[in-house]
Formats: C-alpha cells, structure tokens, sequence
C-alpha cells in the first residue's frame, strides 16, 4: 500500500524519494542525533543505504515497512523521518520510530507525526496493537510516546548490544481500542 499524503497542523507527512539525501545525511550523521541508536553516526554510503531500502520497501506486495518523511509545512523543510513496521500480520501487529534534526527538537513536531502515524497504523494498517522500544535514558522519546498515549509495559534488561555495551529497553504500546477512545 502507497502512503498517501497526510498533513498535520504544521507538518507534511510523505513518502521518501531520491531528493532527501542531504536532509537527511545532515542530521544521521550528527553523533548527538545516534546517541541513543544502534546505528550511526552515517557515513554517506549509509545514509545512500538507508533510504535506497526506505524507497524500495514502496514498492513491496504485500508491504510491511513505511519509512516517512516529515516536513515542515511552512517552508517544505524535511526535519526527520518516522517509521511504522508491520511485525506481525497474523496478530496484526506494528512498531514505531522516529528520527529529527536536532535544530526542531522540542517543539512538539516528534509527537505531531507519531500521532498522525498512529492514526495510519490503526485506521489504514488495521493494526490491533503498535509497540515502541526506547533507550530508558532517552527521556525525550518516552515522552513522545506517553504523549500519543501509549502505555509503559515493559523494561528488558540488556536486550541490545550498542555502541559497545549492552543496554535496557523500554517498551510501549497502543492497543486499537485504547487509540479508538482517545479521538
Ligand atoms: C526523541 C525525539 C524524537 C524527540 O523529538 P522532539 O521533536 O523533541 O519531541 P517533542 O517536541 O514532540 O517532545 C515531546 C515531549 O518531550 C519533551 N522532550 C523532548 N526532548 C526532551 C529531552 N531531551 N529531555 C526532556 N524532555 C524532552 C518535550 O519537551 C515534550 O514535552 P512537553 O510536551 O511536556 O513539552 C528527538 O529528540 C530525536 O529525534 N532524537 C534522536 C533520535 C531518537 O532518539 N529517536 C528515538 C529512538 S527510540
């Protein structure tokens, strides 16, 4: 399925395409943008790989994996990119994530899209439950993820090995009705 358009107050949600190398590559390649990542900061060639594989996955039947860019809608600025994975059909399941340049951090566009891309997953994906993990140091993203209101369900302990060390992993999640009483 082709992610149509969708806009927020003040942002464009879209699908990837060639033209967004540089905006992206300027904020994955900043250390302080990865900390809390498995990946990065990118090299060019990762960043080239990054988003061949975001544009390829748009054209997948059946298709499992959204990588969108957010823009602004002011200026068409791209300032990060959110994701929503199907990761069980069966159980009709998805994940969540997302990643801005730090120059529009903390001004609520984070939440603004996991929101619009929330709404995505259960109206459009027909999903039943989407999850999100996150660093438990990364206060700024369990706040994003309290904000669209999903709930703290878990905390696994050293489940990723990253950047040299191992480390624990909030989990969050967001059951369809719990999203259907919230509109
Ligand atoms: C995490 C991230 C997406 C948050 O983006 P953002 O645009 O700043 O988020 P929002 O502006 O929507 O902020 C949501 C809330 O978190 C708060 N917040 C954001 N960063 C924070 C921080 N570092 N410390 C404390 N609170 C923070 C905001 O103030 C806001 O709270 P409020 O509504 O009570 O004012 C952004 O910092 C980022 O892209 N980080 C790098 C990538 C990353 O870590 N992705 C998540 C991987 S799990």
């Amino acid at each position: 399925m082709f992610f149509n358009v969708v806009e927020t107050e003040r942002l464009i949600l879209r699908e990837l395409n060639k033209e967004d190398f540089a905006s992206i590559h300027s904020y994955v390649s900043d250390p302080e943008v990865c900390r809390y990542q498995t990946w990065g900061p990118n090299s060019e060639a990762d960043t080239q790989c990054f988003l061949d594989g975001s544009i390829k996955y748009q054209f997948d039947s059946p298709r499992y994996h959204y990588e969108i860019a957010v823009v602004t809608r002011a200026d068409n600025k791209l300032i990060g990119s959110c994701s929503i994975h199907i990761t069980n059909l069966q159980n009709r399941e998805g994940s969540i994530g997302y990643c801005y340049n730090k120059q529009y951090w903390r001004s609520g566009y984070a939440s603004e899209a996991a929101k619009a891309i929330i709404k995505f997953g259960f109206e459009d994906l027909n999903l039943h439950r989407i999850f999100a993990t996150c660093d438990p140091n990364n206060i700024g993203s369990s706040k994003v993820l309290e904000k669209i209101g999903m709930k703290r369900e878990g905390h696994l302990r050293e489940n990723m090995w990253q950047k040299g060390k191992w480390r624990d992993s909030f989990v969050y999640s967001i059951l369809e009705d719990e999203y259907r009483n919230s509109l």
